[in-house]
């Protein structure tokens, strides 16, 4: 696609050159990404680097510098108000009000929404329901744990019914348990044609929900493409070595980024103090890997395999662009 205009799609999210700035730094450099209806697009990144402003953006919260960004077929800088009818949003902070109950919140938001009170009261009904929050219903959210919130938080954001959802970091903080319930709702509203931009912190949950992954860093989308290509581009195995002697760690990583030269990219040490990681292109790159090591005298206590997770993608993409 060259051509590109904002009435040109009739759905999904499309945007194109996203600029931003807050004062004098830079946040969005150029930033393009398109969720094709019924999909779910992960949007990754380190800290700061601009998910929230992308979503804002989109959500109509905040105006871009430049760019163009289409959602369900509006412009988000001319048709604001056309886009908001289409669009859910859960924000990275709380929505919902401590001092209602979960029930009043969705009914109030339903108000919002210009529901007729018999009306609200059963789409509250109804989501207090697919979101297990029925026992809970009528105990304020000050009580409720911070699953629950959470829950509370994308039911509030589907009041509206809405065919396209923008999910900021849905999960942070949630235990595994709630965090895999919020999957099976994520995946039920995919699979009702809902179309999803997520943005998270946890790479399982993109390799878990996405058709596609961005990863911006730096300002700018430094990946894009499906959970599997992305990790096929990353390597074939990680070969990860636990040293004996912490401070052997960095003898053993120059070591290596010498066979590394010959193909395999040299990785960067995992957090574990000891740990040297590296993509490793087959058996016989492993023995002359372990022989290296042998030679220089650097003791290795253990040694794992594994495939590459999106961990891997995550950190060599945005090491690349630092
Ligand atoms: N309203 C604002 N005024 C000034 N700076 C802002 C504003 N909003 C965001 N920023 C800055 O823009 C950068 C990107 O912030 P943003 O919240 O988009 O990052 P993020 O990728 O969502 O980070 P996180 O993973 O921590 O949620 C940060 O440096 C932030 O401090
Ligand atoms: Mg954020």
């Amino acid at each position: 696609m060259t051509l590109i205009h904002s009435t040109t799609f009739t759905d999904g999210v499309h945007a194109r050159g996203l600029t931003k700035s807050f004062g004098t730094t830079r946040v969005l450099a150029g930033i393009d990404l398109t969720v094709p209806t019924g999909s779910l697009l992960a949007l990754l990144g380190p800290n700061g680097s601009g998910k929230t402003t992308t979503v804002r953006i989109l959500t109509t919260l905040l105006a871009p510098d430049g760019g163009t960004a289409a959602v369900g077929g509006h412009d988000v800088t001319r048709e604001g108000a056309a886009v908001r009818r289409v669009i859910g949003l859960t924000s990275q902070q709380a929505t919902v009000d401590d001092l209602l109950t979960g029930r009043e919140n969705l009914e109030l938001f339903a108000g919002l929404y210009h529901l007729g009170r018999r009306q609200a009261r059963q789409r509250a009904q109804e989501l207090l329901e697919r979101f297990d929050l029925a026992a809970a219903a009528n105990r304020r959210v000050a009580a409720y744990s911070g699953g629950m919130r959470r829950r509370l938080d994308l039911a509030a954001s589907m009041v509206s019914q809405p065919r396209i959802l923008f999910l900021d970091e849905p999960t942070t903080g949630l235990d595994p348990r709630s965090r895999a319930e919020l999957w099976s709702v994520i995946r039920e509203l995919l699979a009702s044609g809902t179309t999803i931009l997520l943005t998270t912190q946890y790479l399982e949950e993109a390799d878990q929900l996405a058709d596609r992954v961005v990863v911006i860093n730096g300002g700018r989308v430094v990946a894009d493409d499906s959970p599997a290509a992305l990790k096929r581009q990353v390597g074939t195995e990680r070969l990860v070595l636990r040293l004996a002697r912490p401070e052997d760690v960095s003898r053993a990583r120059s070591a290596l980024g010498e066979t590394a030269a010959g193909g395999a990219a040299g990785a960067p040490p995992d957090t574990g103090a000891r740990e040297v990681t590296l993509a490793v292109q087959g058996p016989d790159h492993l023995r002359h890997t372990l022989d290296l090591l042998h030679r220089a005298d650097i003791a290795v206590e253990h040694v794992a395999l594994r495939t590459p997770t999106l961990d891997d993608v995550f950190f060599e993409f945005t090491e690349a662009a630092a």
